[in-house]
């Protein structure tokens, strides 16, 4: 099939390489220089586990170009996986995925355009009223960072948004080797699944990140309640894992895009509403926990999350922004995260977890960037002082 995908971040990177592993050349069109140089040379600038050896297997069927022009003139379907991030009000902004769009629109005549990226509801339908001369589909992607390639190639289902009979045969056609379970719906309610379940997701870390409050007030073991809570089928333990507090580059942008998206139309939803709120103040209390009078304090992680390098919307990052503006020094520790990554004024970076500790009077884990087994004897000082703060997760949420 003639397909070509306009971004190569993790969601653009992770649907081309895919398709190659599927037997599909796929040209890739990438504006950022450096990106595409990484590309060229089967390196990335991004860190997702699978991607570069898969890059090497599938050698020249992946082709990197600056411009849609630079590929063949009539591909049937353009995938879109450009980014869709928020603007100052938390409104989603379209301005990238709108100039994809005018691009296809005047190249590739008659072809499918799918949009990967997520988007307000309602996005789809209105592109294919403003550009007729192509078709639309909305395909939502739902990997996570860290295992972005694999959740490509084995997702839990397949998301059609579609509005004619043809682009759905076209895309059953193209998922049809996943052999996962393919549910066809219209676009609106396929941009609202994607939506739906950042919110849900959200929705899960801010309760059991207030739960967690709730029970430290009352000296409880949130540990013991989440396991006890997560066997109830109705609820499941997925996704129930106190910690810092949502961030990324998703499940923030998403749900404010929603009560942005919603607020525009009169609709209230106060719960869509409060979970930013949540998510905010949980930061606050975390920081509390934190004792001022500690001069140095260690942090493992600087990613939004562990099993990345994505450092977007990091409430790690977030944090020591907060505990360098109370006057404490930070030392942080993120193997994953590239030096060059920028870093809050105030803060210094460790090479090694020891290196991060040799000055620490207290020590908060928020990643989970150190093995376990992990012992050293400044860590067993600092635990028997009760100076160690651990809201790891596990990697795969
Ligand atoms: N990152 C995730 O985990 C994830 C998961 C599911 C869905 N999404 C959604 O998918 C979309 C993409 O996310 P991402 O994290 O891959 O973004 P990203 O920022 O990592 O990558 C987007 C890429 O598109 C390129 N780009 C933008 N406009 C372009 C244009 N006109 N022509 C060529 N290249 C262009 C950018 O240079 C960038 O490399 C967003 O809407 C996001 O919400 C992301």
């Amino acid at each position: 099939m003639r397909v070509v995908v306009i971004g190569a971040g993790y969601v653009g990177l992770a649907t081309s390489v895919g398709l190659c592993l599927r037997g599909h050349a796929v040209p890739v069109v990438e504006r950022d220089r450096q990106r595409r140089d990484a590309l060229r040379d089967h390196t990335l600038t991004l860190s997702e586990p699978g991607i570069s050896d898969a890059l090497r297997e599938v050698g020249p069927k992946l082709r990197t170009v600056a411009h849609l022009s630079d590929v063949h003139p009539n591909p049937q379907i353009v995938f879109l996986a450009v980014g869709t991030p928020s603007d100052a009000e938390g409104h989603v902004d379209l301005t990238d995925l709108r100039q994809a769009v005018r691009t296809a629109s005047a190249q590739c005549y008659g072809a499918l355009v799918v949009i990967r990226s997520t988007v307000p509801p309602g996005t789809t339908g209105d592109f294919a009223n403003e550009f007729p001369e192509l078709r639309f589909a909305h395909v939502p992607e739902f990997l996570r960072e860290g295992h972005a390639l694999a959740d490509f190639l084995s997702p839990v289902r397949i998301v059609l948004g579609v509005s004619d009979g043809d682009s759905a045969a076209l895309l059953s056609q193209l998922f049809a080797p996943f052999k996962r379970p393919i549910l066809k719906m219209d676009t609106a309610s396929a941009e609202i699944t994607k939506i739906a379940s950042n919110t849900l997701l959200a929705s899960r870390v801010a309760l059991i990140d207030e739960l967690s409050r709730v029970a430290s007030e009352a000296g409880a073991d949130i540990q013991r309640i989440r396991n006890a809570v997560g066997m109830d089928p109705r609820i499941g333990a997925h996704y129930l894992n106190p910690s810092l507090g949502f961030g990324g580059s998703c499940l923030p942008k998403d749900v404010a895009g929603l009560s942005a998206w919603a607020t525009g139309r009169g609709l209230h939803l106060p719960v869509v509403d409060a979970l930013c709120v949540s998510n905010d103040t949980h930061a606050d209390w975390v920081l509390k926990q934190i004792p001022s009078h500690a001069t140095n304090v260690a942090v493992w992680g600087l990613a939004f999350k562990t099993g990345t390098a994505d450092t977007r919307n990091s409430p790690a990052i977030a944090l020591i922004v907060k505990l360098c503006g109370r006057g404490q020094r930070v030392d942080v520790y993120d193997p994953m995260v590239p030096d060059a990554a920028p870093l809050p004024t105030g803060a210094t970076r460790a090479e090694s977890p020891v290196a991060s500790l040799i000055n620490a009077d207290y020590l908060v884990i928020v990643n989970a960037c150190v093995a376990n087994s992990y012992t050293d004897p400044i860590l067993t000082t600092l635990q028997q002082a009760d100076a160690v703060l651990n809201l790891t997760r596990p990697p795969s949420t």
